[in-house]
């Protein structure tokens, strides 16, 4: 980021590389600017129509529900002036002075150009209007005074657009204005600080989201993804799965599904180029205490009765290549933190190939099950000894959200 920061003055914004996208995809700019800012991730509720809000966020100061943003006049942002719009986006105050909290990821957003931001504008604003009213929000106080928020900008949000670095390709710059600005790529992936701000001296050092891992994605060859070739890295952002390196679940399924899949070839292949110069970071992961002998007889039994029909005995996956699990993080990770998570949700992606998709053990499984099951996974296909524990399953049930 302080290269960004620092890069060149005198640069023009006018000199941001923009690729041909609309061409290629059949998408106006709007709407691919949507897509690659997943703003549709976030202002739907699960099940709700898109952009029409309501979805429930888990902070640690209580729940907001994120707001309509279709042009719906009474309870969306029909009455958005082209400055309202822009001031959200850019430094989180949007109509009326309501001072958005950060998990609204406008500490991003601000780096998109006015230009970027306007034609957002245009393609929400042409969307038809959805009567919908969100629930209210259940903050403690004192965090539901939004005034807070006016001290936490001046520090956390820097109110800058983004500045291409001279002294770096195009294809570079392009890809960290798609990464920084409209991919948020941060917001899960970049440890926080006290106040919830990120802690860019461990820029995409990888941090817990919503119960599940965001791995360290710096340029760290053991840590992070400085090992992975490009090929690699590029099919796991466009397909989430590569060979290897097992497949996205969770939040990352879903920021695949919902965005980066309608990414154009060459805006992923800039993502890479910038991901790899991501100065490396080592890993996040804390230790995980060591528990009691696992037991990987009753893991064994239920994974064969439970597991071995998709993923198959030796771990490379029947019917869809998404089910290998050899390679993957999530079962190297002796924490079996993700692993948790996909054995109590499950897990499903669409993808070009069609939906790939694992259902969930929460029910029908007990705690004490689903940690040997975890543990045997751990040690017949990541090599290692998992610590997971009957209480940890139990705290990730009531921790991971989906
Ligand atoms: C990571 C989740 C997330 C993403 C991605 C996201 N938003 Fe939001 N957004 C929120 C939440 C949550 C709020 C409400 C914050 C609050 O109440 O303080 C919000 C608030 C807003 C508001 C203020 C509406 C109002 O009047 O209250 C606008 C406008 C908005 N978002 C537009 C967008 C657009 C456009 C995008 C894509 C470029 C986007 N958002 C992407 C979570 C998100
Ligand atoms: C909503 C949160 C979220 C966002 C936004 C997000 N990620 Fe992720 N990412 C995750 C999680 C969680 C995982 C672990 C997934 C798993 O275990 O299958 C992950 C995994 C990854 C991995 C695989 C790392 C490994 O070692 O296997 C890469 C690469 C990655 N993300 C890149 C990105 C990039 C680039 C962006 C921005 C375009 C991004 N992510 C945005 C949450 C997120
Ligand atoms: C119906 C088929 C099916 C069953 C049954 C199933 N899985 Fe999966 N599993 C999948 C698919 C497909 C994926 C990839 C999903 C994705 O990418 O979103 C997956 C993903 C995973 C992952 C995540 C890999 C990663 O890199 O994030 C793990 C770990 C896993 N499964 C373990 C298990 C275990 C343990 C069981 C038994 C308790 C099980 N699975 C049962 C199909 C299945």
């Amino acid at each position: 980021m302080r290269a960004l920061i620092a890069a060149m003055a005198g640069v023009a914004l006018a000199t941001l590389p923009q690729l041909g996208f609309a061409a290629e995809t059949g998408m106006g700019k709007g709407e691919y600017l949507a897509r690659a800012a997943d703003c549709v991730a976030c202002h739907t509720a699960p099940g709700g129509q898109p952009f029409a809000g309501g979805r429930a966020f888990q902070t640690p100061f209580g729940v907001i529900y994120s707001p309509n943003i279709t042009p719906d006049a009474k309870t969306g942002i029909g009455g958005y002036s082209d400055e309202e719009f822009i001031s959200a986006l850019q430094k989180g105050v949007a109509r009326g002075g309501k001072h958005l909290y950060p998990a609204m990821p406008y500490s991003s957003y601000t780096l998109m150009t006015r230009e970027d931001v306007l034609a957002v504008k245009a393609y929400i604003m042409g969307l038809a209007p959805v009567s919908n009213q969100v629930a209210e929000d259940k903050l403690k106080f004192p965090y539901n005074q939004r005034a807070l928020m006016i001290g936490w900008n001046m520090i956390n949000n820097s109110d800058h657009r983004f500045e291409p670095d001279a002294k770096q390709s195009a294809e570079w710059n392009r890809g960290a204005y798609v990464t920084e600005a409209l991919g948020h790529c941060q917001q899960c992936h970049t440890p926080r600080n006290f106040m919830q701000g990120l802690k860019s001296s461990s820029a995409y050092a990888g941090a817990p989201i919503q119960g599940w891992n965001a791995y360290n994605i710096t340029s760290d060859k053991t840590a992070g993804i400085g090992g992975w070739s490009d090929a690699d890295l590029a099919s796991y952002l466009s397909t989430g799965h590569a060979d290897g390196h097992g497949s996205a679940s969770g939040p990352m399924a879903e920021a695949i599904e919902n965005s980066l899949r309608y990414l154009t070839p060459d805006d992923i292949k800039a993502m890479v180029t910038y991901l790899k110069t991501v100065p490396p970071q080592p890993g996040n992961a804390a230790p995980a205490p060591v528990s009691a002998k696992p037991d990987i007889a009753l893991g064994g039994k239920i994974f064969e009765e439970a597991c071995q029909s998709c993923h198959r005995a030796n771990g490379t996956g029947s019917a869809t290549p998404y089910a290998a699990l050899l390679g993957s993080p999530s079962v190297t990770d002796p924490s079996g933190t993700n692993l948790v998570a996909v054995l109590l949700y499950g897990s499903h992606i669409d993808t070009a190939t069609g939906a790939k998709a694992m259902p969930g053990f929460a029910h029908g499984y007990t705690d004490v099950e689903l940690a040997a099951v975890a543990n045997y996974t751990i040690a017949q296909f990541g090599k290692g000894t998992g610590a997971v524990t009957r209480e940890a399953v139990a705290k990730a049930r009531s921790t991971v959200t989906d």
